[in-house]
C-alpha cells in the first residue's frame, strides 16, 4: 500500500511531525512525505491513503496574512514557500474512489485554551472534498511559535502514524 503525506510548515515544525508519521506509517505503507510547495496536483491511483499537516495559524490553517506575519518571525526562509495547504486541498483530485485520510496540526501549548486547530479544518475540507476518514484528527504541540515541538511529540507522531497504519489494516479486515 502507498501513503502520501503532504505538509505545511513555515519553521520546520510540521515538517519534523510529518516526517515521524512518516515513519510510524511504513509499518503498513510505502510512504511519500512532500511539502505542499511540491505536492501533486492529481493524486496516483495507488494511493490508499493521504495524509495531510499544517501549523495553525488564527484558529485554523495559515492564510495570505498570517503566512507573511510567519515569514517575517522565521530567523530564515520558511520552509513552504509559495503554496498552503487551504489551497492545495480545495484543487487536488483523486484518481480512484476510496483514498483514505487523515490530518493534523501543530499548534502552540502557550495558546492550548485557544479554540481551533488547523487539523480540524483539514479534516473538514477533506471530508468534503470525499476523503474516507480513518482517525480523529490530532494535534501535536510547539512551546512557542517558533517551536521547539515539546519533548515527547516526535515519538508521539510516530507511534500515531503507526496507529493510523494499523487502523487501515483493521478496516480492510472488518469488510471480510
Ligand atoms: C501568524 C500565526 C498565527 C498563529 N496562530 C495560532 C493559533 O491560533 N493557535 C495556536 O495554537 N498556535 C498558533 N500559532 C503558532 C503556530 O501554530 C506555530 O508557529 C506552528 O505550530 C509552528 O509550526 P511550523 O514550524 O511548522 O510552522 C500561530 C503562529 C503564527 C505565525
Amino acid at each position: 500500500m502507498r501513503a502520501l503525506v503532504v505538509f505545511e510548515s513555515m519553521f520546520g515544525n510540521t515538517e519534523e511531525i510529518a516526517l515521524a508519521i512518516a515513519d510510524g506509517l511504513q509499518t503498513a505503507y510505502d510512504v511519500d512525505v512532500v511539502n505542499v510547495d511540491e505536492a501533486p496536483p492529481v493524486l496516483s491511483s495507488d494511493i490508499d491513503l493521504l495524509v495531510v499537516g499544517a501549523p495553525t495559524h488564527a484558529l485554523g490553517l495559515s492564510r495570505a496574512q498570517t503566512r507573511s506575519e510567519a515569514a517575517t518571525r522565521a530567523p530564515g526562509e520558511t520552509v513552504t514557500k509559495h503554496k498552503n495547504l487551504r489551497d492545495w486541498l480545495a484543487s487536488a483530485s483523486r484518481s480512484r474512489n476510496t483514498v483514505y485520510a487523515v490530518a493534523f496540526a501543530t499548534r502552540a501549548v502557550k495558546v492550548r485554551w485557544l479554540p481551533g486547530s488547523a487539523a480540524r479544518a483539514a479534516a473538514k475540507l477533506l471530508r468534503r472534498r470525499g476523503f474516507e476518514s480513518l482517525v480523529k484528527p490530532t494535534d501535536f504541540y510547539v512551546e512557542d511559535t517558533l517551536g521547539p515541538l515539546l519533548p515527547g511529540e516526535v515519538s508521539r507522531a510516530r507511534i500515531w502514524g503507526a496507529e493510523v497504519a494499523a487502523k487501515r489494516v483493521e478496516s480492510d479486515l472488518d469488510r471480510l
